[in-house]
């Protein structure tokens, strides 16, 4: 019997990018990282979850449940702590959420965008995602045997290109059925949407009936400038909201949500969304539901307050990577730089343009020879975009860590230059 690797899903790179982010600095161990979008270790606070679980007893005790069957017993599918997240929505974001059975609570964002993606699509229509993207998405839309469709980053954000590449798609017989899209700072470029390119987004939804998946994970984290409306508070009838606590609480209690679209004449999704949650994982821990709740009873459902130190600790890194980049690179003769970068305005990334091809190899031999992990951007890309692009992450560095590693980059960018 031959022992080759079979040729299956499982080969496809696109699988390996979350593995890889996760694994790549355990296997460097003396290198010092800028590659994953964690939060940063000092936001982890292990005491957040007594102080949440306290709270969310004490809220339990004046309803009479039994909390003994809230927190011990298989739970409801969509969750036990759907109208306090619908309170939040609402607080924070003006999101009016009807129903609140239109919320599920998830095991993350990636449970999220499973359980959205299940409900859409069933045997035909096309994924469009910008490109490069987080590979959350393209990844889980893989193994579902989805059919997606990268977008050049740029035709993404322009909405008269994005309109052209879904009426070509029809013209081949081709219907969009989803649009992925993280209106705020994305990952992995930092790119935002504007508010018009939202709402223009949203129009060409309702003509050509599409819906969007947004992704708000970063949505926290804006260091300057006035909030944008998320697309779910524009027009709830055609988003998905993608919820995630991984970056405004932390990761480890695996806690998001997806809201459903609601308005009149709506299809109501949140059926749907349960029965694939119900043979995926049953129902999210309720230990961490809990948690949650009362984290966001205790900040009187908002999660700005929580998140405003976390905001400007992050402010801080962005503007000491920004101010590292500058000395690293300075302007030539010709006021042009070999190296250059965007500024973004929030999010955990800065996206760096070298002028040579930067790859998975390149990631290993600068990891290696350098100390320095960064990770490769056209790793997160379906297509040869972004070939020559670097995200470099500030968000679970110190300040002097990114001293460190950006003057090791240096180093590195030199050596290629040679
Ligand atoms: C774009 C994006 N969405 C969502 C998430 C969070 O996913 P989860 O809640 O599954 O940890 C991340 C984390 O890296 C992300 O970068």
């Amino acid at each position: 019997m031959s022992s080759a690797v079979e040729n299956t899903i499982f080969e496809d790179p696109t699988l390996n990018v979350i593995h890889l982010l996760n694994s790549i600095a355990q296997e460097n161990p003396q290198a010092l990282s800028l590659a994953s979008g964690r939060p940063d270790d000092e936001h982890c606070d292990p005491a957040l979850i007594d102080l949440g679980l306290a709270r969310y007893r004490q809220h339990i005790a004046n309803t009479g449940h039994s909390l003994e069957t809230l927190l011990c017993q298989y739970g409801k599918t969509s969750g036990i702590i759907n109208e306090i997240i619908a309170t939040h929505l609402q607080m924070d974001e003006e999101v009016h959420v009807c129903n609140p059975e239109s919320v599920v609570v998830c095991m993350g964002f990636q449970e999220a965008c499973t359980l959205a993606l299940l409900s859409i699509f069933e045997g035909s229509g096309v994924l469009l995602v910008p490109d490069p993207v987080f590979c959350g998405i393209t990844g889980i839309a893989k193994l579902l045997g989805i059919k997606t469709v990268p977008v050049p980053m740029a035709d993404f954000l322009d909405p008269v290109a994005l309109r052209k590449i879904i009426e070509a798609l029809e013209s081949k017989g081709e219907k969009t059925r989803a649009v992925y899209a993280i209106p705020d700072f994305s990952n992995p470029t930092a790119d935002s949407l504007s508010y018009h390119d939202r709402k223009t987004m949203l129009s060409l939804a309702h003509e050509k009936n599409f819906f969007i998946l947004e992704d708000t994970a970063y949505r926290y984290f804006r260091y300057e400038g006035e909030d944008i409306a998320s697309m779910k508070a524009i027009d709830s009838s055609r988003v998905f909201l993608l919820g995630s606590f991984a970056k405004s609480i932390f990761p480890g209690l695996r806690m998001g949500y997806v809201v459903a679209p609601e308005g009149t004449g709506v299809m109501p999704f949140g059926p749907r969304l349960c029965k694939a949650k119900s043979l995926i994982t049953v129902n999210t821990p309720a230990l961490c539901q809990a948690v949650v709740a009362g984290l966001l009873l205790e900040n009187h459902y908002s999660l700005k307050g929580l998140n405003q130190p976390r905001a400007l600790s992050y402010a801080k890194k962005r503007n000491h990577m920004l101010e590292c980049l500058e000395r690293a690179f300075p302007l030539g003769a010709d006021a042009r730089r070999a190296v250059n970068w965007n500024q973004p305005a929030g999010g955990f990334f800065i996206n760096v343009q070298l002028p040579f091809v930067f790859g998975y190899c390149e990631m290993r031999e600068c990891a290696e020879q350098f100390k320095v992990i960064v990770f490769p951007t056209t790793l997160f890309s379906l297509t040869n975009e972004a070939a020559g692009q670097v995200r470099l992450s500030f968000s679970n560095a110190t300040t002097s860590q990114i001293t460190q590693a950006i003057d090791s980059f240096r180093r590195y960018v030199e050596f290629r230059l040679q």
